[in-house]
Order: C-alpha cells, then sequence, then structure tokens
C-alpha cells in the first residue's frame, strides 16, 4: 500500500488499525469481573415469570486466553505484513509481486511451446496449424473484447479480416502495432469548417465509395476536402499509414459510412487507441498473434 496520496492517510488508516485492536483489549478489561475464575456462578436479579432467575455464568478461561492470543495475533501480523498504511511490512510482501512471480512461472513452463516459433517467419507462422491454434487462443484472451471473437471489430475496433489497414498490413506493421500500440487522431474541425460545409465533403466522401450522394455538392467538397483533409488522408483520399489515417476509398469503415457519421467525426475529430501488448504478453506470444492476425487475410492454405 505504497500508493496513498500523502503521508496523513497512512497514519490515519494505521490509527484505524491500531485503536480497533486496543478498543478489544479495552472491553476486555471492563468485562473483567466476569472473567474472574474465581467467581463463581451467581444468579442475577433478572427474574422472569414469578420465579425464573437468568444465571450468570463466568467466561471460562481459554476463551479469555484465545481473546487475547487473537489480539497479539492481529498485532503480529501487522507487523509482518503490509496493513499500516504505508508501512510495507518486515517480510515486505506485496499480492502484486506475487501475481507477477507466478506469471514468471507460468511463462517458464511455457518456455518450451514456444520456444519453435521463436525464429519462425511470421507468414510460416500463419501457415503452421500449432502456431495457428495457440494464436487464435491468444486472440480470444487478449483481444477478442474489443476486436470480435470472429476479428471482425465493430464501431472504432478495426476488422482485422479485411485487407484495409490503418496502420500497414504487412506482417512487421502488425507486429509493430501489437508490440506498441498506435493511436489514431484526427483534428477536430469544428472551428474551421461550418456543419454545410461539413456535409458537402462527406457527400464528396461517399461519392468516392459509390454510395448514394448528391452530385451537385461534389465539387465543393472536393476542393474543401483538398483544402483541409490531404494532409492527412492524401490528395487521393487513399490515407496515410504512417498517421494511421484510414484510406477513404476502401468501402472497409472504422465508424461508418453515414452522412451524419462523417460530419460528426469531421467537426469533433477521433482519439482511438489501440492498446501497447509488450508488457502485457511475450514477444513469442506477440508473434504468434501477429502471424495469426497477418493470416486472417492473407493465408490461403486454412
Ligand atoms: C482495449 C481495446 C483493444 C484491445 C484489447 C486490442 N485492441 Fe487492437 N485496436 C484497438 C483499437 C481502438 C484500434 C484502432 C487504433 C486506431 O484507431 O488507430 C486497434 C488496432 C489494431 C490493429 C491495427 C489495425 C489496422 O487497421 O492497422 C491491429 C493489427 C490490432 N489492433 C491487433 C490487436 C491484437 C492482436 C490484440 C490482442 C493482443 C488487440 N489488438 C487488442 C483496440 C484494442
Ligand atoms: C491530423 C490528421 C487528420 C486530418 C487533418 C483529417 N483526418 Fe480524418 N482521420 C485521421 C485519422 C488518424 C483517422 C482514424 C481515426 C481513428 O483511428 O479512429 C481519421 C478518420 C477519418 C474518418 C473515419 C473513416 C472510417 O473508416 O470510419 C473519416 C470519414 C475521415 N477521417 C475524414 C476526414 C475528413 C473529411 C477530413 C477533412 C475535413 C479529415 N478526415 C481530416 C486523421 C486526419
Amino acid at each position: 500500500m505504497g500508493d496513498f496520496f500523502n503521508q496523513g492517510w497512512s497514519i490515519y488508516i494505521s490509527a484505524i488499525a491500531l485503536l480497533g485492536i486496543a478498543f478489544c483489549l479495552w472491553l476486555l478489561w471492563t468485562q473483567r469481573a466476569w472473567l474472574s475464575p474465581s467467581m463463581e456462578e451467581q444468579e442475577s436479579s433478572h427474574v422472569w415469570d414469578g420465579n425464573i432467575t437468568e444465571l450468570n455464568t463466568n467466561v471460562p478461561r481459554w476463551w479469555t486466553v484465545m481473546y487475547v492470543l487473537l489480539c497479539i495475533f492481529a498485532l503480529g501480523y501487522l507487523i509482518m505484513y503490509p496493513g499500516l498504511g504505508s508501512y510495507q511490512g518486515m517480510l515486505s510482501y506485496s499480492a502484486a509481486k506475487e501475481v507477477q512471480a507466478q506469471q514468471e512461472q507460468i511463462n517458464a513452463r511455457l518456455a518450451p511451446t514456444y520456444e519453435r516459433f521463436r525464429e519462425m517467419p511470421l507468414e510460416q507462422i500463419a501457415d503452421d496449424a500449432e502456431a495457428r491454434a495457440i494464436g487464435q487462443r491468444l486472440f480470444l484472451n487478449n483481444c477478442a473484447q474489443c476486436h470480435g471473437s470472429d476479428a471482425q471489430g465493430s464501431p472504432s475496433f478495426p476488422n482485422l479480416t479485411d485487407s484495409t489497414w490503418m496502420w500497414g498490413g504487412k506482417p512487421e506493421d502488425i507486429l509493430h502495432t501489437i508490440t506498441e500500440g498506435r493511436r489514431g487522431i484526427m483534428t477536430a474541425h469544428k472551428g474551421v469548417l461550418t456543419p454545410g460545409e461539413a456535409s458537402d465533403i462527406a457527400q464528396y466522401v461517399r461519392s468516392l465509395n459509390s454510395l448514394a450522394h448528391d452530385q451537385s455538392r461534389v465539387p465543393s467538397g472536393k476542393k474543401l476536402f483538398e483544402q483541409t483533409c490531404f494532409a492527412c488522408h492524401g490528395a487521393d483520399a487513399k490515407g496515410n499509414q504512417l498517421l494511421g489515417a484510414p484510406d477513404l476509398t476502401s468501402g472497409n469503415w472504422l465508424y461508418g459510412s453515414s452522412e451524419a457519421v462523417i460530419v460528426e467525426g469531421i467537426l469533433n475529430g477521433r482519439d482511438n487507441q489501440m492498446p501497447a501488448q509488450k508488457n502485457r504478453l511475450t514477444e513469442e506470444q506477440i508473434r504468434l498473434l501477429a502471424g495469426w492476425v497477418w493470416g486472417l487475410s492473407n493465408n490461403t492454405s486454412k
């Protein structure tokens, strides 16, 4: 628990923990009259139904001893393990370290399985039945929550089975994407373009994909596109993989092709992130994933 904002919280938590134990001992002390083994069974002054008298039986000695031992155990625990604010405990145990140690053990156990794939070219991984089986399992466990179990994505999460790539579809591009992560940022054009102008551009973008559009607004949309959008998407709208700017002529859409969605993106911009996996997965696991993903759109031997 070394992540407190300031020392005040640490002291506060420690005080509550120690006062709790002190309270238990104090409580025992206040009841000492009941605990005295010399005290014989006594009739109390509580009388029910005229002649039934409540009996006061003193607590057995083993109970008192256990109570005190438990308080001592609690103090001992707080000395050995973290529990008193930011104090690490004499054993400097931490749950995070334990998880890390378990992870290392598992990786060591799996190392021989992955050994065969360490030097294997990614194209060959995509062709190897065992590698594909492991790749798919890794995908289901680590990627499917965003990209879907069929890898076909959903709005804002790219489809990995088509041949349209924002960041490049060569095996080494995909390897880089998974290892380092990617962040696609499209600037907002709210102050730069009016909604009418954005809508003209949307007509032009739709025309590039042979989707229904208003032909009379295409020339103005094209002109605005060449002024405002070409720096990232290119004058031909085919995108730029260095920036993750998608090809707007491919017919595959990350967000959708409707005028409303395109206008919304133009005015408000986009900020989208693929999380880096290098600290979560081993190098071999990432290679198997890259090969498997590449194979989704390139492997013909499946
Ligand atoms: C938290 C959600 C999330 C997880 C988990 C995730 N991704 Fe992604 N991934 C994204 C997003 C969002 C993008 C799009 C980034 C962008 O818009 O530039 C992306 C992009 C990609 C791309 C690039 C697509 C292209 O067109 O260039 C690849 C390849 C990819 N992910 C593979 C994976 C693999 C393999 C895993 C599992 C290890 C994974 N992703 C896990 C959200 C995720
Ligand atoms: C600063 C660079 C940049 C500029 C300028 C820019 N874009 Fe983008 N655009 C991007 C990036 C990067 C993405 C991908 C966003 C993501 O990863 O989610 C994108 C995404 C899009 C999409 C979504 C495509 C899909 O598949 O759903 C459309 C449509 C689009 N841009 C159109 C435009 C238009 C029209 C303009 C000019 C008004 C423009 N962009 C200006 C970088 C840019």
